[in-house]
């Protein structure tokens, strides 16, 4: 089905002027882009989006890591986006991430590694309301 799931190219990437790089792996992929927006993410935004994993031990760490730079917002369209994209990001952790994934590629760590995509249909509703507004998203 025609899915969207919701991107971050995080600080590491920015900073590394990545942006267009990781956005030429999405397009190659089939992905669309149908939402883009470079924010500085407050600590509040943060803390909320990542809740879940508010009672890890690398969570001060994440949201502190988060803030640090602008990054990139998205929302990606595409048959089976959710899981196209975490195909495309690669594992979480770089060292374990399958050749020509955006983690392979750009990743410099666990923490620091380049992009987040949405797990399931469910958080991707929610993730993409918390940054973008209906309007926002031309698909
Ligand atoms: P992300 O997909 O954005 O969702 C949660 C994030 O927590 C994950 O990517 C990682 O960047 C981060 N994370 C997971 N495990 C660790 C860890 N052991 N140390 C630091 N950050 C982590």
């Amino acid at each position: 089905a025609l899915e969207r799931t919701f991107s971050i190219i995080k600080p590491d990437a920015t900073e590394r002027n990545l942006t267009g790089a990781i956005n030429a792996v999405i397009e190659k992929a089939g992905l669309r882009i149908v939402a883009q927006k470079r924010i500085r993410m407050t600590r509040e935004q943060a803390e909320t989006f990542y809740a879940v994993h508010r009672e890890r031990p690398f969570f001060g760490e994440l949201v502190d890591f988060m803030v640090s730079g602008p990054v990139v917002v998205q929302v990606l369209e595409g048959e089976g986006a959710i899981a196209k994209y975490r195909e495309v990001m690669g594992a979480t952790n770089p060292a374990n991430a399958a050749e020509g994934t955006i983690r392979k590629l750009f990743a410099k760590s666990v923490g620091e590694n380049s992009v987040h995509g949405s797990d399931a249909p469910e958080t991707a509703a929610v993730e993409i309301a918390q940054f973008f507004a209906g309007n926002e998203i031309v698909g």
